[in-house]
């Protein structure tokens, strides 16, 4: 599972002006600030091959990075971001509901949580559409390291209550998670391997 080159194609606007290719690929999905593009850099261990900010609303585009000339990971941008612009905010479901739901060689979503807040309904519903839709599904919850975390509650403990409040949704089969910082390393190995089985499926 190890990655050699890293190469940025390209930013598109909309899902049909994605590469038309039938390489394997992964989306990084989850609110804004939560840590897409960071994961993006920890995961091919390059500082800014995606930009990242503390301002939420950074990612804006469609972005295909293509690993190992055989997959990509595409970051997008991030949802429930109050300030973002009045046309991104108009757009956002509509541009990316219409890429998980066209998109033939998606393998998994990456559904990023922010482990260091307790769980959000906007990320529960989010979670909830993507189940609805029958689209594959990872929870990669970001920030572990953070364990000074919001209201005093530590990230185990936010994960926990978020897996309780899934539950219900997944009864069948409950989606793989992965717990992840991008500060210490943390779930780099675990999430490379999930992903090269998914990959390899
Ligand atoms: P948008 O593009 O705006 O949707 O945001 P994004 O989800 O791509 O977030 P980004 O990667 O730009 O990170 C947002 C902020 O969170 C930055 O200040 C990062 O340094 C910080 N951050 C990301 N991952 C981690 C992590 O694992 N731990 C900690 N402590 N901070 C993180
Ligand atoms: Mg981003």
């Amino acid at each position: 599972a190890k990655i050699k080159e890293v190469d940025f194609v390209k930013s598109s606007i909309r899902a049909k002006d994605c590469p038309q290719d039938e390489r394997p690929e992964f989306a990084m999905l989850g609110r804004s600030n939560v840590g897409k593009s960071s994961l993006i850099n920890f995961l091919v261990r390059k500082k800014e091959v995606a930009l990242t900010s503390k301002k939420p609303g950074k990612t804006q585009l469609i972005n295909h990075f293509l690993v190992n000339k055989s997959w990509y990971i595409v970051d997008l941008p991030g949802y429930g971001f109050a300030n973002a612009p009045d046309s991104a905010i108009m757009d956002w479901s509509s541009f990316t509901k219409g890429y998980f739901l066209n998109r033939e060689s998606l393998v998994s979503v990456l559904l990023l949580i922010d482990a260091s807040v307790p769980p959000k309904k906007i990320d529960l519903d989010c979670a909830n559409w993507l189940g609805r839709n029958n689209i594959p599904l990872t929870f990669v919850f970001t920030k572990c390291d953070k364990t000074k975390a919001a209201k005093g509650r530590r990230p185990d403990e936010n994960i926990r209550e978020f897996q309780e409040l899934i539950k219900d949704n997944y009864r069948q089969k409950h989606p793989p998670w992965i717990m992840t910082s991008s500060v210490t390393g943390l779930g780099r190995d675990e999430l490379l391997l999930h992903m090269s089985q998914l990959r390899n499926y």
